[in-house]
């Protein structure tokens, strides 16, 4: 309520089922985001075991096959040291094929490398199809280079004071299973992202369902017994013997209901945008507050905008975002204290900004990321919906934005709204 102030005495105060009703609400809507975010939290964290299980997992796999590389590549050493060695008998080919054989399966690069550094014969090295001599060299000494960098040589007695190394690479199999872990993450990332996505989208579409439907009904359940006090209020004016000033203030706050009603059915509903001079329609309405709240709290307007600056809005309801802004500032402020509104076209930007200035308690960095919540609320009456609207209004509704600029404990808060200056009127 606008005039419960501490130094005034309030208007009326809320029933204390009504105080109870909006205390069940903000829990159960905090609830909500609390179980949402528990959620994301489990999720997250089976992903995070999934990945650290998948990691550890491949680089075992990893570990083993490069045993088993370097155990192949000892085996073409001793093949080698083998050939030199043996004499030509009928066995010698059949034997030189397993060896062969057995470091081709793995298709291990390997660069036999004798006593005087002159790379020999070399395994799985792959060359283009015409290739010159010189060519071919120069690209066996290049992956030499690699290799030696990559592990340690295998060293080839092959006997008669003559010895060689072979230098050797992974395999494209164990290379790749080296980056595999990464690719798999990645894509699980990425399809971990396209589904929240996916899910928050339509529980957002979900929550706006609910959203309309919930408004609309309470204006329509409204309806009745709005009429029916209409028809006291005429009943009370007829007779005499009631002081008419009752009659009179009653026929106020029933038509205050009607307007809020009349707000309540519009959600949803694509409201009408129309060009409106926006300073004009900001001057108005902050003087109208200003009748109604404390007459501590001092409002000012600081107008920087061309006097046909005009925007694009339903002023019904941006009327509304700004009494929700000033309604908390005044609330921050324990009544008693300045507002400032500040109207202002950035250079060349297609924008118009709105800032309003308080001098209240301010918020806390935590505080702030949570206030467009529904059901935030740190009042013992408040609903914590006044943002959420309000928010609602500006972004969904004007294509805008309402965010807190800045805020200091102890100091006060600054909340912008942005408004294009030129956008397409809607049908
Ligand atoms: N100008 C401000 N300075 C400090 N805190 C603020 C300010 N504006 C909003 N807040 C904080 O944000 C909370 C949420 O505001 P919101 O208007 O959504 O709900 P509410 O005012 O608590 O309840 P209601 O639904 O009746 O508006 C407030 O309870 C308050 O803690
Ligand atoms: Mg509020």
């Amino acid at each position: 309520m606008i005039s419960e102030t501490p130094n005034e005495k309030p208007r009326f105060k809320l029933h204390p089922v009504a105080i109870l009703n909006s205390q069940r609400l903000r829990r159960s809507l905090m609830d909500t985001y609390d179980q949402k975010s528990f959620y994301k939290y489990v999720i997250g964290i089976i992903l995070l075991i999934l990945s650290i299980g998948s990691l550890f997992y491949t680089d075992k796999l990893v570990q083993e096959l490069e045993e088993r590389e370097e155990r192949e590549v000892q085996l073409y050493a001793e093949g080698l040291r083998y050939v030199v060695n043996s004499p030509l008998d009928e066995n010698f080919n059949v034997i030189y094929q397993v060896i062969e054989d057995a470091v081709n399966f793995y298709q291990i690069p390997a660069i036999y490398v004798d006593e005087n550094n002159i790379p020999n014969p070399n395994k799985n090295i792959k060359f283009p199809v015409k290739i010159s001599r010189q060519e071919r060299e120069r690209i066996i000494q290049e992956r030499l280079e690699e290799m030696k960098l990559e592990h340690p040589p295998i060293p080839v007695e092959i006997g008669k004071g003559r010895s060689g190394k072979i230098y050797y690479s992974n395999s494209f199999l164990l290379t790749q299973l080296r980056y595999y872990p990464f690719l798999q993450l990645s894509v699980m990332l990425l399809i971990g992202y396209l589904a929240y996505l996916a899910f928050s989208s339509a529980r957002k579409a979900e929550q706006n369902r609910v959203w309309v439907g919930l408004a609309k009904e309470t204006a329509h359940q409204l309806g009745t017994p709005l009429s029916s006090l209409m028809a006291w209020v005429e009943y009370f004016r007829s007779d005499p013997s009631i002081d008419p000033s009752i009659a009179e203030e009653i026929e106020k706050d029933v038509i205050r209901l009607e307007m809020i009603t009349t707000r309540f059915s519009n959600i949803g509903s694509v409201p009408t945008l129309r060009q409106e001079p926006l300073a004009v329609i900001v001057a108005n309405f902050i003087s109208y507050l200003e009748r109604r709240v404390s007459s501590k709290v001092k409002f000012e307007v600081h107008n920087q905008l061309a006097e046909e600056q005009t925007a694009l809005l339903n002023k019904n309801l941006f009327e509304w975002v700004i009494e929700n802004i000033c309604k908390n500032a005044v609330d921050a402020m324990g009544g008693i204290g300045e507002i400032h509104v500040t109207l202002q076209a950035p250079p060349r930007a297609k924008e118009i900004w709105i800032d309003i200035a308080d001098t209240g308690k301010g918020m806390t960095k935590a505080q702030a990321s949570k206030i467009f919540n529904p059901g935030f609320s740190t009042k013992k009456r408040g609903w914590g919906l006044g943002l959420t609207l309000a928010k609602r209004i500006i972004e969904n509704y004007h294509a805008g934005k309402l965010f807190v600029k800045n805020s200091e404990v102890g100091k006060g808060t600054t909340f912008r709204i942005i408004l294009n200056a030129d956008i397409i009127e809607e049908s």
